[in-house]
C-alpha cells in the first residue's frame, strides 16, 4: 500500500496496553509488527514475519529468561534486535529489522520506519501529568480509511445524528480558540435535552453532564484529539488515538484522564467514564463502517472549518517540514 502520511509521529500504545512477556500485533501503514515489554519494562518491537517460513510471530511466546520471542512454528527464537538465539548464543547478525519505537513515559511511539517529519508532541505527557490515569477503552480497528476516522474527530455536527441519544444535543457552536500548524484548540459550547432518572440510574456519569456544557478539544494532528468536558464534579481529558493499519482500517483507543472534585467520587465514576467513552467510538464505528465512497459534499454546516483544516492537513502532507 502507498503509506499514509509518512513520517508522521504514531502512538501506538500506551505501556499498560502490552502487558508483561506476551507478544502484541500491530499493523501500522501495511506492515505487521510484533511488540513485548519484559519484567523490567524494556519494549521491543520486530516485524513479524519469521525469516525462517514467514510465520507470524505475535503468535509465538516470550521466553522470559532471555528477553527473546519464539516463533509459533518452529520455536526459532530471536531478541529485541532481530538476532537468532541457538545453542545457548546470539548470532552476530539480525535476521529480521527491528521496528524503532519513541518510548516517552507510557506513550510508546513510533514513525513506523519513515524519516521524521514532526517531532512527538507532548502534550500526552502535560496530560499524564496533570490527570489520573483511568485506562485504555474503546480499542478497535474500524473497516474505515484513515481520512474519514480522522474527520469524524474533527466533526462538530455528527453529535445531533450519530450520537443523538447519548448526548441529546438541542445546539452545539464550535470555534478555534488556537490554531498553529498541527496543533488546534476549540471551544465546543453545548446545549442538552435532560437525562431522565432511569438513564441516570444506568450509567451514573450522565448525571455528572450540565444542560450546557462548555467543552474543549485539542487536536494534534494527526494521531490525537483530546475530547475536555467540564462539569463541577469532573474534568475528563479523552484521548481518542488513531493510527493507520491499511488504506481500509484504521486502529483507535482512548486513553481517559480525569480530575475529580471530590477524590471519593473516583471509583464511583471511572466505569461509567470509560464505558460511555467506549460507547461514542461504538457509534462513531457504525457511522463510518456504512458510510458510501466519499464525493465531494452538496451541502455545508457550521463549524465545518474546524474538518476543512484538518483535511487540508492531510490533503497538504507532502509539504509537511522535515526536522
Ligand atoms: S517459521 Fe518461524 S521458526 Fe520456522
Ligand atoms: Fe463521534
Amino acid at each position: 500500500m502507498k503509506p499514509i502520511l509518512p513520517g508522521a509521529p504514531w502512538l501506538v500504545a500506551h505501556r499498560s496496553m502490552l502487558g508483561v512477556n506476551r507478544p502484541y500485533p500491530l499493523t501500522l501503514n501495511g506492515r505487521d509488527y510484533v511488540l513485548w515489554q519484559n519484567t523490567s519494562g524494556e519494549i521491543s518491537a520486530l516485524s513479524n514475519i519469521c525469516p525462517h517460513m514467514q510465520a507470524p510471530l505475535s503468535k509465538g511466546w516470550i521466553c522470559q529468561e532471555r528477553n527473546t520471542i519464539a516463533c509459533p512454528f518452529h520455536a526459532l527464537e530471536f531478541d529485541g534486535l532481530g538476532r537468532l538465539f541457538r545453542d545457548g548464543e546470539l548470532s552476530r547478525t539480525s535476521f529480521i529489522e527491528p521496528l524503532k519505537l519513541i518510548v516517552d513515559g507510557d506513550f510508546i511511539w513510533t514513525y513506523g520506519g519513515f524519516q521524521p517529519q514532526l517531532p512527538v508532541p507532548d502534550l500526552h505527557q502535560k496530560v499524564a501529568n496533570d490527570y489520573d490515569f483511568l485506562g485504555v477503552t474503546a480499542q478497535k480497528s474500524i473497516q474505515s480509511d484513515f481520512l474519514s476516522c480522522l474527520k469524524i474527530n474533527y466533526d462538530h455536527n455528527h453529535q445531533n445524528g450519530t450520537h443523538r441519544e447519548f448526548f441529546k444535543c438541542k445546539s452545539c457552536r464550535s470555534e478555534f480558540i488556537e490554531k498553529e500548524g498541527i496543533y488546534a484548540k476549540v471551544s465546543q459550547v453545548v446545549e442538552k435535552d435532560d437525562y431522565t432518572p432511569e438513564e441516570i440510574a444506568e450509567n451514573p456519569m450522565l448525571g455528572a453532564i450540565p444542560d450546557v456544557m462548555n467543552n474543549f478539544l485539542e487536536y494534534v494532528f494527526p494521531s490525537t484529539q483530546f475530547f475536555c468536558l467540564q462539569s463541577p464534579e469532573v474534568q475528563t481529558y479523552q484521548g481518542h488515538i488513531l493510527y493507520p493499519e491499511t488504506e481500509n482500517r484504521t486502529q483507535t483507543f482512548i486513553l481517559l484522564y480525569a480530575k475529580f472534585s471530590d477524590p471519593s467520587l473516583k471509583p464511583v465514576m471511572k466505569d461509567s467514564l470509560l464505558h460511555a467513552a467506549s460507547i461514542v467510538v461504538q457509534q462513531d464505528t457504525q457511522c463510518l463502517e456504512s458510510l458510501y465512497p466519499r464525493q465531494t459534499p452538496k451541502i455545508h454546516l457550521p463549524n465545518e472549518d474546524i474538518m476543512v483544516y484538518a483535511e487540508a492537513l492531510y490533503n497538504n502532507w507532502e509539504g509537511a517540514p522535515v526536522i
